[in-house]
């Protein structure tokens, strides 16, 4: 392998072409779309109920919505636990921007709770602190695949009598303990997104083991209406709903890639345990963890910089994207996946969801409702930290990428922090 980093003209350590693209299509996914094409039920057709119950039962919970998004799974999440106008509801500071805004589609308020730094979740040991008397629910975000610890997030719920809601966007088959993630909480979502570790292109599902939270999740689903789109319906709003219901063609595909779903997570764990295995004593890498008693589905392999091995004094993010810059020249997609946490995003800073100062100032839910209520990025200093020196790959850990791309991909990983004296952010990123 050459020495000389691809970025300043050396030989990439990754062949090009030799990572596949996600996700991985045959004759089944073929056969099941153009089935559902053929059969003209575009919407409310039989693979949108059939998609819904196989992915409940695969995951382990006893009923399913499948949704045209992650996200309107999350809000339908809201709605089942009961949360109302002005309530407190708790949620990591750094996640995707819509765990935390399915609280405000609800009219609810979002209170973050700053990260642990080695699992990059939410630090379960300062979620009491920032229970209000207004508090009604956790969100909890498995994020990158790696499951929270739902034994300590349960017995603080317990105590408090809050309802635990599931975020599990990107944790499809991650599990703690000996549970998947979804089956732990009141409710879950999960995400079908392009780059997820079931893709539909576009969709997400709603689980629950409670018949009545699945029913207000139902009515939130579909305009409102009590009975479901598959019984007779009398097209009456019975409560305020949204149109958050998936369509057939994507409902087929889902069902025929969720037959191979068991394949594809066998490949995550082989290509995470080699990188884990062959990266583990690079210098000024901090791996992702997997603490006993969880299960990894390594859907997003997130590392961080680690800034003292570095020798450079200057912006940490700035030396973090030359490094990505660099892996990204010896042919490994590496990528920021959220340089803001939560409490920096401009909705919550400027306060201005709906405008009016609602949530956090509405007549009703109390003016008072958002009382003392500040987002201060400077409040979440692990979040912060890790926003600016981490960086992630999703594609070359997937099917049909075997060991043998990872194993490329490690020699990347080595070639790069092997010459980590070299790297010139004033050089790399012009
Ligand atoms: C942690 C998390 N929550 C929620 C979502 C929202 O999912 P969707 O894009 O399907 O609405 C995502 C999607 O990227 C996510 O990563």
């Amino acid at each position: 392998m050459s020495s000389k980093l691809a970025v300043y003209g050396g030989k990439p350590a990754v062949p090009q072409g030799s990572i596949k693209a996600w996700p991985p299509i045959d004759d089944t996914d073929r056969k099941m779309i153009l089935d559902s094409l053929e059969n003209r039920q575009l919407a409310c057709g039989p693979n949108v109920k059939a998609f819904a119950e196989e992915w409940a039962a695969w995951n382990g919970n006893k009923h399913g919505i499948f949704t045209n998004s992650g996200t309107g799974a999350l809000h339908m999440c809201v709605a089942a636990c009961g949360v109302g106008a002005g309530d407190h509801v708790l949620v990591t500071a750094y996640s995707w921007s819509s765990s935390a805004t399915c609280i405000i589609h609800h009219n609810a308020i979002p209170i973050f709770v700053d990260i642990d730094f080695d699992t990059i979740n939410i630090d379960v040991d300062k979620i009491e602190a920032a229970i209000t008397p207004r508090t009604k629910a956790i969100v909890v975000v498995h994020l990158h695949g790696l499951a929270v610890n739902m034994e300590k997030v349960l017995k603080i719920a317990r105590k408090h009598n809050l309802k635990v809601i599931e975020d599990a966007c990107q944790a499809h088959g991650a599990m703690f303990k000996d549970r998947k993630v979804g089956t732990w909480g009141d409710c879950a979502a999960f995400s079908f997104n392009q780059n997820k570790c079931l893709c539909t292109g576009e969709g997400g599902a709603f689980v629950t083991n409670n018949e009545e939270m699945r029913a207000a999740a139902a009515q939130l689903w579909s305009f409102g209406e009590v009975r479901t789109p598959h019984e007779s319906r009398d097209y009456h709003a019975y409560a305020l709903g949204w149109m958050y219901r998936g369509n057939d063609l994507t409902a087929a595909f889902g069902r025929a890639q969720l037959k191979k779903m068991d394949g594809y997570f066998k490949a995550q764990r082989e290509n995470g345990a080699v990188l884990n295995r062959r990266l583990k004593k690079v210098k000024g890498l901090i791996l992702p963890t997997e603490p006993k008693g969880h299960t990894h589905n390594w859907y997003n392999y997130t590392s961080r910089i680690d800034m003292a091995d570095t020798g450079w004094s200057g912006d940490a993010s700035r030396f973090r994207d030359a490094v990505m810059k660099a892996l990204n020249a010896e042919g490994v997609p590496v990528g920021v996946w959220q340089r803001f946490i939560l409490p920096s995003m401009t909705v919550f800073r400027a306060k201005n969801a709906y405008g009016k100062g609602c949530p956090w100032s509405c007549p009703l839910g109390g003016k008072e409702a958002g009382k003392g209520v500040e987002y201060d990025p400077a409040k979440f200093p692990v979040a912060q930290k890790h926003s600016e020196t981490h960086f992630g790959m999703t594609t070359p850990l997937r099917a049909p990428n075997g060991t043998e791309v990872a194993e490329t991909v490690a020699n990347a990983f080595e070639k790069v922090f092997g010459n980590l004296d070299k790297i010139d952010p004033d050089k790399i990123l012009k």
